[in-house]
């Protein structure tokens, strides 16, 4: 089902900050910033090796990744797992009684459809899985 880790997710107070630690401390590859509304975040994306690195920043209050960093205070949000078939890994993992978030599938950035599964079913981490690197930013 599982292909490999396609992002890790990590939310942050301040995007331009973190940015030019990321890519410019580090040297990590900049491909370039994303906001999806839906989700009111804005990502800012990066590529080190096969993996990319999600920076996360809320665009609103009532943002997830905002009431993510009022609870936790940053830190690592999700972790990404691409797979060949959304639909059928979804059907698989509610049959198999992992809690699914998004029953069914919605965009993310880059072209790319995902959806995820609850932390109380994954060992306390938000999973999300997606279809990949699709058309978008690179
Ligand atoms: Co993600």
């Amino acid at each position: 089902m599982i292909k490999k880790i396609d992002h890790i997710g990590i939310a942050v107070d301040d995007l331009k900050k973190y940015l030019s630690i990321y890519r410019d401390v580090l040297g990590m590859e900049y491909l370039g910033t994303e906001t999806v509304e839906e989700q009111k975040v804005k990502i800012g994306l990066l590529k080190i090796g096969e993996i990319r690195i999600e920076l996360l920043q809320a665009t609103s209050k009532d943002s997830p990744v905002a009431k993510f960093l009022a609870k936790k205070g940053g830190g690592i949000h999700h972790i990404a797992y691409q797979v060949d078939n959304l639909e059928a890994t979804l059907r698989e993992c509610e049959e198999k009684g992992i809690e699914v978030v998004d029953k069914k599938s919605r965009p993310g950035i880059s072209g790319s459809m995902i959806s995820f599964l609850h932390p109380g079913s994954m060992g306390g981490v938000l999973t999300e899985l997606t279809t990949g690197q699709g058309s978008g930013i690179k």
